[in-house]
């Protein structure tokens, strides 16, 4: 058997080697990889006179890639949300790294936060700016939402991550420096209902005007795009509670349109896909921002983890028929009945 490969393999060089035009290309793919990879690789020098603000660093990402770039010799300025989360986040770092609080949706806290930074930073501006802030629940079957669940995300998500964009700006453009925003691989590809596929669709385009206009200025805008990792955002208890608060808000003939059990095995069917598909390593993302933030030649985008960038973002660019196969078959059909409204449901009589 191994014979057999080993002569397969000859037999392929051969016909490589023998194959002028088969042979330039692969070795001009070679040479092309090879380079790519050199000035992939290159950094920026003078980290520690280098200030990098990073927005939700309660928990998650956020406060992995704060603890991380303190440890490189940033200037990091932490933004928590809630007090114990920045307490709990000084104890864990060195002196140098700075806490603030900071709420996304609320202008008043951008503003007070701007002023710290501004009077941090001086003359020398700021490095990195990174949009981390999220929340992701609700999700599930979009009938089950009201406006207001949809308005929640899109104000943390997006609305939020736009204003302290536009706030801190003027600091970047000072530093010549870069924008780092959290996406999702549900940017681009919407696997649920609920204001979360929306959010990072706005995202990824929010985030490509932004390069593309400050492309003149020397800023460096990219994307993270992470798959599915074990963090508060997919906490399954958050995610089942606020299920669960959807499911008994429904009108009844919602409920019987997808069948009593449909909850239950909805949340069974959900609870499998994620313990199948979170990965617990989040250093793969913070190493991505990090990158971002540290490269002479940042990427554009990130796709992150196993499964971004071998199911999700393939996907994304294949047919919807194939797309919407596979994300039906992750969750159970209803098998309810929709009772037209010129037809008596006997069974209620
Ligand atoms: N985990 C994943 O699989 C995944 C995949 C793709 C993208 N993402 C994105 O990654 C980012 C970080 O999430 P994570 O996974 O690290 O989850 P996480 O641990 O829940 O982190 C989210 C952070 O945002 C904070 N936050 C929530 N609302 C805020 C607000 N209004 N203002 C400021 N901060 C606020 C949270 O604070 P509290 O903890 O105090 O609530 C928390 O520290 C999010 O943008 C998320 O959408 C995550």
């Amino acid at each position: 058997m191994i014979a057999e490969n080993e002569s397969c393999l000859d037999n392929f060089i051969q016909a490589v080697i023998s194959n002028p035009v088969l042979s330039s290309i692969l070795v001009s793919s070679l040479i092309l990889f090879a380079v790519w990879y050199i000035r992939d690789s290159l950094k920026i020098d003078h980290v520690d006179q280098k200030s990098v603000l990073v927005t939700g660093c309660d928990s998650g990402f956020g406060n992995l890639l704060a603890r991380q770039l303190d440890h490189r010799g940033f200037g990091v300025i932490a933004t928590c949300l809630t007090e114990k989360g920045a307490e709990d986040l000084r104890a864990a770092a060195s002196p140098r790294l700075k806490t603030l609080l900071l709420n996304v949706t609320d202008s008043a806290s951008i503003e007070r936060a701007l002023e710290y930074v501004r009077a941090e930073v001086v003359e020398r501006g700021l490095w990195g700016l990174v949009n981390n802030a999220g929340v992701a629940s609700p999700i599930g079957p979009t009938d089950w939402m009201q406006v207001e669940d949809f308005k929640n995300v899109l104000d943390i998500n997006l609305m939020g991550l736009i204003e302290v964009t536009l706030k801190f700006l003027p600091l970047v453009k000072k530093a010549r420096g870069r924008v780092v925003n959290v996406g999702s691989v549900m940017g681009r590809l919407a696997m649920t209902g609920g204001g979360y596929c929306l959010s990072k669709w706005g995202v990824e385009s929010f985030s490509d005007s932004l390069r593309r206009d400050m492309y003149h200025f020397d800023i460096n805008v990219s994307i993270i795009e992470p798959g599915f990792f074990k963090t508060g955002v997919t906490s399954l208890e958050v995610i089942e509670r606020d299920l669960l608060r959807l499911w008994n808000c429904l009108p009844s003939e919602v409920k019987d349109s997808y069948g009593d059990k449909y909850y239950e095995e909805y949340v069974k069917a959900q609870s499998i896909s994620m313990k199948l598909l979170r990965s617990s390593d989040i250093s793969k993302v913070t190493n991505c921002m990090e990158h971002a933030l540290t490269a002479r030649y940042p990427r554009t985008r990130y796709g992150v983890g196993w499964d971004a960038k071998l199911l999700w973002l393939p996907l994304s660019y294949g047919p919807s028929f194939v797309s919407d196969s596979l994300i039906s078959a992750l969750l159970p059909s209803p098998k309810g009945k929709i009772v037209q409204t010129n037809q008596v449901d006997v069974s209620k009589t």
